[in-house]
Parts: structure tokens; C-alpha cells; sequence
């Protein structure tokens, strides 16, 4: 299969939109990372992204929208029906990265949903995200546009990387504002529950509810020290569900998280770069401070482009875990396997 590229012209969104409404797949820039878009509403389309992105089946997809009337279709009850939460949600963060999970009306089929009853739904804030939606005319199932387990793209060069004569099309949009996925919340409860973070985060949700938000267990650490400082505390985590995938955002290089004060960074880099170059291996380095926003923005693209440099192993430095911290640093550590040096 030739995959087209299109630019970001209201004629090539338009051409986008008519190739997903008739079954094609199309990647597409959002705010967060790039997507895989197809009609949610075809089963055959929907399986085709599971294929072309070698994708477990049972992982369901987000269905994303353009306009909060679409939710109608999708949801069980409607919009004027969702739960009160669900809607000061909506209304506050839409559009935006934040993906909520909501019961499911029964026309969304199950492949989409990954046989859940219940069904992920976002309204991206990029333009051109929307204006695809719009001209699509349907509810446009998008996982992120990557190959599974290798890290999410940012950019369509990325996208080309993993899907260049897989899918029928890619809008060569600008990089990714965000850089990592949407934060996804279950609204099913009776309290929001955060499945994955992001820049969107658990605080800023709480100010808006007005009410607490917990995480969903698999996604707390294990704190031993009791001290503010939570540096130097990442080689205590323990994933809490035994069933959790380990290998996420993984690039080629073999990636280690390195925690501790800028000493004990400095000494670790230097000790296990000297010893990977011994072995023969060509070693990186990712510090990003800690500016989260920063982290977030660069992190899977500097992943695939020090793959592309050829770098056999790459030592991230971990990032203090507050606010958007805590979603960077998940990324992180699942694209290190949860290898954490001391
Ligand atoms: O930022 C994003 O969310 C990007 C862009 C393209 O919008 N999309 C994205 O999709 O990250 P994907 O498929 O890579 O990740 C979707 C996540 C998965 O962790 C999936 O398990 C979860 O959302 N998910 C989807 N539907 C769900 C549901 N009904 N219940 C629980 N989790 C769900
Ligand atoms: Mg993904």
C-alpha cells in the first residue's frame, strides 16, 4: 500500500476525512501525540488499525469527536444523561487532553471498545484534529500511531517510521504541543478514578470537581522513605497489578532510569557509561531537569532519535514526580521496563 502524504490544506483535511468515512486508516496530529484515525463505527476499519499497528486486541481504542452533540451516539443516555462529573468535565476540559470513559451506548461495536461496555471518548483541542473529525462526519477511533510497545509519535516523520505502507494516509502536521498521550479518568464510579496521567493533572481535575480523584492502584509507587524529596525512591516501585504489561514507549536502545541528587546522577552516568563503552555499547544521556511540560514534549521523540543515532543504551534521568511529573515519569519508566538505578 502507497501511503499518501497530505499537508494540512483544507482540501487535503477534506480528502482525509472522505478516506476514514469510507473505511480507511489515516494518521493525523493531535495535541498530545499523533493518531491512527478510523470510522469507531466500522468493525472492519477498527480491525484494521489493531493490524496495522500489530496491537493487542482486547486493548480498546479512544473514540474522539469534534463536538460535544456527536457524544450522543456514543454514550450510554446521551450527553444530557452522563454523570454530573462527567459533564463539568466536558464542559471545562473539552477540547483538550483529557479522555473520558463512560458507559457505552450499544451502537459502538465491541471491537472498538475491546468488548468493554463502556467506551474512552476525547475532543482533541488541535485544529486540524478537529477539522478531520468534522469533515470524517463520524466518530474517529484513534490510538496513538505507533507500532505497539515502541514510543508514541510526535511527529509525522515518526509516524512514517512505523506506518510508511501500512495505512492509506498521513497529515504532515507540526510536532506535538504535548508529547505524551491524554490523561485518561474513569467516570463510571462513583469517583473518578485517573487509568493513565498526563499533562492534565490529577490536582487541576480535583480543583474543577471540587471533589477527590484517586489513581487507579498499577499506577502508584511504593514510597518507603517518608521524606518530601521522593528522589532516590524510585527503586522501591512495585507495579501493584501482577497482570500489567511491562514493555511500553520502548525504543531499541535498552533505556535505564538513573534517581538521585545531581551527585549521585553525575557518578551513576559517569560508572555505568564507562562500563557500557567497556562492553562495547554506545551510550546517552536524557536529563531534562525538572521541567515536566519540557520532559513531556521531548521524551518519545528523543527516544526514537537516539535510536536512529544508533545508541545501544540510553540512561534517562528520573524526573520529580509533582503534577505533570507524575504522568512524564510513568512514561518513563515503562519505556525503561522499570529499570531503576539507585
Ligand atoms: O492522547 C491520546 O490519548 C492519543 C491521541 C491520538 O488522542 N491516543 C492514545 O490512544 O493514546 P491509545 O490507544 O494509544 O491509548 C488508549 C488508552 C489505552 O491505555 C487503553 O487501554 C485506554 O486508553 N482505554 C481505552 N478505552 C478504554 C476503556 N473503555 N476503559 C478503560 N481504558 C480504556
Ligand atoms: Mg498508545
Amino acid at each position: 500500500m502507497k501511503t499518501l502524504r497530505l499537508s494540512t490544506s483544507e482540501i487535503d483535511i477534506a480528502r482525509a476525512g472522505d478516506i476514514i468515512r469510507s473505511g480507511g486508516l489515516v494518521a493525523f496530529p493531535t495535541e498530545t501525540v499523533y493518531g491512527l484515525g478510523a470510522n469507531a463505527l466500522d468493525e472492519e476499519a477498527v480491525r484494521s488499525v489493531y493490524e496495522a499497528k500489530g496491537r493487542p486486541s482486547d486493548n480498546p481504542m479512544i473514540v474522539h469527536i469534534a463536538d460535544i452533540a456527536d457524544l450522543d451516539g456514543l454514550v450510554e443516555g446521551g450527553a444530557f444523561r452522563m454523570p454530573p462529573y462527567a459533564k463539568i468535565l466536558a464542559k471545562q476540559m473539552w477540547p483538550g487532553p483529557l479522555t473520558m470513559v463512560l458507559r457505552k451506548n450499544p451502537s459502538v461495536p465491541g471491537v472498538t471498545t475491546g468488548g468493554l461496555d463502556t467506551v474512552a471518548i476525547r475532543m482533541p483541542m488541535n485544529e486540524t484534529a478537529r477539522k478531520l473529525i468534522a469533515e470524517a462526519g463520524v466518530p474517529v477511533a484513534a490510538p496513538s500511531a505507533n507500532t505497539s510497545g515502541r514510543p508514541s509519535p510526535t511527529t509525522a516523520y515518526d509516524v512514517l517510521e512505523d506506518m510508511d505502507g501500512r495505512i492509506d494516509a498521513v497529515i504532515m502536521g507540526d510536532q506535538c504541543d504535548v508529547g505524551i498521550e491524554s490523561t485518561v479518568i474513569d467516570m463510571t464510579g462513583d469517583e473518578p478514578i485517573i487509568l493513565r496521567p498526563g499533562i492534565v493533572t490529577k490536582e487541576w481535575i480535583e480543583k474543577v470537581l471540587r471533589t477527590e480523584v484517586s489513581y487507579d492502584n498499577s499506577l502508584l509507587i511504593n514510597i518507603e522513605d517518608e521524606s518530601e524529596d521522593m528522589s532516590g525512591t524510585y527503586t522501591d516501585f512495585k507495579p501493584r497489578s501482577p497482570g500489567m504489561k511491562y514493555k511500553h514507549y520502548a525504543p531499541k536502545a535498552k533505556v535505564r532510569l538513573i534517581a538521585g541528587d545531581n551527585e549521585t546522577f553525575a557518578e551513576k552516568v559517569m560508572e555505568l557509561g564507562v562500563e557500557a563503552m567497556r562492553e562495547g555499547l554506545k551510550p546517552a544521556i536524557l536529563e531534562y531537569g525538572n521541567d515536566a511540560n519540557k520532559a513531556a514534549h521531548k521524551l518519545f521523540a528523543d527516544l526514537r532519535e537516539l535510536d536512529r543515532q544508533g545508541y545501544d543504551i540510553i540512561f534517562i534521568r528520573a524526573i520529580d514526580t509533582k503534577g505533570a511529573g507524575f504522568g512524564v515519569m510513568n512514561r518513563m519508566l515503562k519505556s525503561a521496563g522499570y529499570d531503576i538505578v539507585k
